[in-house]
């Protein structure tokens, strides 16, 4: 099958587009051939071995997994002997290693049915974001009607997602982004836009904030928190090799006990139900994935870096 192959650690120059041998399935598993593969930044931690703590895990000098792509899309191939509930042609989305290939396998429990009338460009975007989203919002922020909530980076895969789920769970939101993504965000429901620097110095409080663009240290979280509001700690990509950003999450672990204000990281875990729970709501048009561009799988590269220099506005989808 054709796939988009990494052999070292590295950027999208590290790519190659070649010819490897299809997955083998096990009695578990389910076989996809993909139609559509999300972009996001744990596909660049995942390929540059960034932070260097996930090394012993992902493979220490390359990557373990050499096909990239962590969310696919696509029609079940074929199924393992154990699984009875999909057939062959059934359409299906879910958070699986390897999304960027003709071919995808995963567990049976890795994979959800998509419903009618969403397209697979559509449901690839939504399991990494959407349900890091989902439970940033609903079991992290623990988001309350009239809460005021403020979300960094709201212009991002996550922030597209957040934004209307803290709305819908009845908050009262301010999106911080880009100026160029501004109308975006409103147009998700946020109350009120702000731009990076505009906050500094600001009197308001929030009674949570949602930190997707990680470039605010823990103090300058707390000032703007309600004395007791809670802050979550989803993303950031801080300079150095060895923790690149995930070391504010462990200094909010050790802070969080000591201060009025509830520093939580996030570390999000992909559940099918979580999944199945939003692509409910995108067919009953409660929730819009905002898919800023499609690419063709000849243009990974292009897709990569577009996503990675800050420039999408929601997410970014590779077509087969
Ligand atoms: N904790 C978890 O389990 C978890 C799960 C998923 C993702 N994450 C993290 O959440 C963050 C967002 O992920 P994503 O997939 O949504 O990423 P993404 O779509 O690539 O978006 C990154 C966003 O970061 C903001 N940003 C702020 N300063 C930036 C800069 N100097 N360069 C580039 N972007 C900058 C931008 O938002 P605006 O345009 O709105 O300003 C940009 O859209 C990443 O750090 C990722 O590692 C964490």
């Amino acid at each position: 099958m054709k796939a988009i192959v990494q052999h070292r650690y590295g950027g999208p120059e590290t790519l190659e587009y070649a010819d490897i041998d299809p997955p083998t399935l096990g009695p578990d598993d389910v076989l996809v051939r993909v139609r559509a593969a999300a972009v996001d930044a744990g596909v660049r931690h995942l390929m540059s071995g960034v932070p260097w703590l996930i090394r012993p895990v992902m493979g220490l000098r390359r990557p373990r997994q050499p096909v990239p792509g962590i969310d696919a899309a696509g029609v079940v191939e074929s199924v393992g002997s154990a699984v009875t509930d999909l057939r062959p042609g059934d359409p299906v989305v879910g958070a699986v290693r390897g999304a960027y290939a003709e071919l995808a396998r995963a567990r049976r429990q890795r994979w959800v049915r998509i419903p009618d009338g969403i397209s697979f460009d559509t449901a690839a975007a939504i399991p990494t974001s959407g349900t890091t989203a989902l439970l940033a919002v609903r079991d992290t922020g623990r988001v309350r009607p009239g809460q005021r909530v403020l979300v960094t980076g709201a212009g991002s895969g996550v922030g597209s997602y957040v934004v209307p789920l803290a709305v819908r769970a009845g908050a009262r939101v301010t999106g911080m982004c880009r100026p160029e993504k501004a109308d975006l965000v409103a147009s998700l429901g946020a109350q009120e836009v702000v731009g990076y620097d505009q906050l500094t110095g600001s009197r308001d409080r929030w009674d949570v904030i949602i930190d997707i663009a990680g470039n605010t240290g823990l103090t300058g979280l707390r000032r703007l928190l309600t004395p007791r509001g809670t802050a979550v700690l989803v993303g950031g990509e801080g300079k150095g090799g060895l923790f690149a950003g995930f070391d504010r999450q462990l200094r909010a672990l050790l802070v969080s006990p000591f201060v009025p204000e509830k520093l939580k990281p996030l570390t999000a875990v992909t559940r099918a139900t979580d999944l199945a729970e939003l692509l409910t709501l995108v067919q009953q048009g409660e929730l819009r994935p905002v898919v800023d561009r499609t690419f063709g799988i000849g243009e990974v590269a292009d897709a990569l870096a577009y996503t990675w220099s800050g420039s999408a506005a929601g997410k970014v989808v590779i077509t087969f």
